[in-house]
């Protein structure tokens, strides 16, 4: 049996990372660093809820992305957007993890009652 090549993924903004074998998705390494990616197709590039920006340096790292992917993603693979669940890693790399649509709401109303009570306090 051959041996598997480990890499280490990296998760922004939250730095959590996972030593995965070469060839595991994306979405699979968040799983493994206890990062949540939303996702509603089961990993089969329909949802696109699985968008991550991929750092600088990192694209080398990955495979190239396949039909369906192109298909789905278009211009946007040009600004380094990929398909966590169609990437899968052949090297080291650094991924950007957007917030989820939800808790950026919550936490964008939670602001503005936190600033909405700071104001009736001055
Ligand atoms: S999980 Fe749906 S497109 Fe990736």
């Amino acid at each position: 049996m051959k041996p598997q090549h480990v890499s280490p993924i990296t998760f922004l903004p939250s730095g959590k990372s996972a030593n995965v074998p070469n060839g595991v998705t994306i979405l699979d390494a968040a799983r493994r660093a206890g990062i949540h990616i939303a996702t509603r197709c089961g990993g089969k590039a329909g949802c696109l809820m699985c968008k991550v920006h991929i750092e600088d340096g990192s694209a080398s790292s990955l495979s190239p992305p396949g039909e369906a992917e192109r298909r789905k993603l278009g211009g946007l693979l040009d600004d380094g957007i990929r398909l966590a669940c169609q990437a899968k890693l052949a090297g080291e790399a650094v991924v950007s993890v957007p917030e989820d649509p939800l808790k950026a709401a919550i936490r964008k109303r939670l602001e503005e009652a936190k600033k909405g009570e700071e104001d009736r306090l001055w």
